[in-house]
């Protein structure tokens, strides 16, 4: 590697880290993207030139169909199907990993009609791992796809002995690893770890419930970097290791994000089947009623308040109703009164999906509050907005101890004066738990999907 390439290595490094630093926030997020992916160009366009590569055909019918393909995906995508479309993405990476990991040492055993020489144990050992963790990520992703797609059953699939057999597997592959380190000349290990790993990846994710899906995508991208750096050992290439290094990382560290805003431990999602038996209590409230009230209620209501804080969850990325909602909040606020948007760490699907949605109706980066900033001001505000939010503001989380959601913290809409919900139905959200907020004398439910009730009431207010 000459000089020049290792100098735009680095560079291509440091954009990866600019990139990172620049998507802490929804303000510099669109930047952080496109540094990210000019230092993945530098990357690619150097490693292309650098290597001695006899014939690009297939490198560039391969980049013509994969970048074809990725570009019509993420088009065409909708912005609800984001984290299947990440979890099938991250595992093509752990399945790229361990084909290149397996095709070098293919390779390298080929070489002089043997081993080749001086090769030492610590690639043999990478190349182990990279396969290891590129296959569980490939298939455990696959599974992840498939729950978040509803091409498979969501809930948590539990049988007896399931942990104890996991452990073995696990067990077992890291024996073959090292009986393939001792010995490279033979494939079976190798191959037997392709293949262990491949069922392991299949039996650790479907244990777990879909709704802590999300949470599942974002280790696997953490390993997915494993993998990919693992690679970057095998192949020497040191760009490889540190873009590789830095998803694995920021992988970890968003899992642990993820965790700490629903208060579950990592291995609480991984283990405890959550979502399995639990039917919820929705069946209480068979008993009880809920008032009605329609668009023009709402909008008599909001005329008179003089704070509003909307919240917004999941229903309002399915109701599209983004825009429509801003421009409710931007008549509220010319009039004078005060409108800010409470966010809560795990709204929605995905991390950052109620800021992209907002940001996508150009709603100004600093109306947007983060739970902790905001959470206190609920008792001084005349209305609690609720626009498609439901687990997020369960008062369950609080008090119901058998409840899934127990413990996660929530916005505290039922200090506000009036809380206004806009829903289908008395549904319950993601966990499955029925919301007490909705039969509490200051709620008013306003059904419908939530595109079509703001519309209505955007047309009463400008009226
Ligand atoms: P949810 O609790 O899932 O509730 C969304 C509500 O939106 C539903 O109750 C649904 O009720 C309503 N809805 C659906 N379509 C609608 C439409 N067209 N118009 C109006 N309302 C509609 O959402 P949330 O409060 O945002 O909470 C997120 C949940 O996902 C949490 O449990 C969280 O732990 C989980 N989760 C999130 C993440 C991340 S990172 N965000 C990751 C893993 C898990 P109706 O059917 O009655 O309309």
């Amino acid at each position: 590697m000459n000089i020049l390439t290792s100098f735009a290595y680095l560079v291509a490094a440091v954009l990866f880290i600019l990139g990172l630093k620049l998507l802490s926030s929804p303000r510099t997020a669109r930047k952080g993207n496109i540094t990210g992916a000019m230092g993945m160009l530098l990357a690619i366009v150097v490693t292309m030139l650098d290597r001695n590569i006899l014939d690009y055909t297939f490198i560039i019918a391969g980049l013509v169909a994969g970048g074809s393909i990725g570009a019509f995906l993420a088009y065409k995508v909708e912005m609800t199907a984001m984290p299947q479309m990440v979890g099938l993405l991250n595992g093509f990476g752990g399945a790229a990993s361990t084909l290149v990991a397996y095709a070098e040492y293919l390779k390298m055993t080929a070489r002089e009609g043997g081993m080749a020489a001086g090769t030492t144990g610590d690639v043999w050992v990478t190349v182990s791992l990279s396969v290891l963790i590129g296959t569980i990520t490939f298939t455990g992703s696959m599974v992840a796809f498939l729950k978040l797609q509803g091409l498979m059953k969501s809930a948590p699939v539990l049988y007896k002995m399931q942990k104890q057999i996991n452990a073995v597997m696990f067990l077992a592959t890291v024996a073959l690893a090292v009986m393939f380190v001792l010995d490279p000349t033979d494939p079976l290990p190798l191959i037997a770890i392709i293949a262990l790993s491949a069922v392991l990846g299949v039996t650790t994710v479907i244990p777990i419930g879909g709704a802590d899906m999300p949470v599942v995508i974002s280790l696997l991208n953490s390993y997915s970097g494993l993998a990919a750096a693992m690679t970057g050992f095998v192949i020497n290439n040191s760009v490889l290791i540190v873009s590789g290094t830095l998803v694995g990382t920021s992988g970890l560290i968003l899992t642990n994000i993820m965790c700490r805003a629903m208060n579950r431990s990592i291995f609480n999602v991984l283990f405890a089947g959550v979502g399995a038996d639990y039917e919820g209590a929705v069946t209480e409230s068979v008993e009880r009623t809920v008032v009605r009230y329609t668009p023009d209620d709402a909008a008599f209501i909001l005329e008179n308040a003089q704070s509003i804080i909307i919240v917004p969850g999941y229903g309002l990325a399915v109701a599209q109703a983004q825009h429509v909602l801003q421009e409710i909040a931007t008549l509220l606020s010319a009039d004078g009164r005060t409108v800010r948007y409470a966010i809560h760490p795990v709204a929605g699907r995905m991390p950052g999906h109620m800021n992209v949605l907002l940001a996508e109706a150009n709603v100004p980066y600093d109306l947007l509050m983060e739970m902790d900033q905001i959470n206190d001001d609920f008792q001084s505000t005349d209305v609690a907005l609720v626009v498609g939010a439901n687990d997020v503001v369960n008062p369950a989380a609080r008090s119901k101890k058998e409840s899934p959601l127990y413990g996660m913290p929530i916005l505290n809409v039922d200090q506000a004066q009036t809380v206004m919900v806009l829903k289908r139905s008395l549904n319950p959200g993601f966990a499955g738990e029925d919301n007490d907020l909705f039969y509490d004398k200051k709620t008013m439910m306003v059904f419908g999907d939530a595109k079509g009730t703001l519309t209505n009431l955007l047309q009463i207010l400008k009226k």
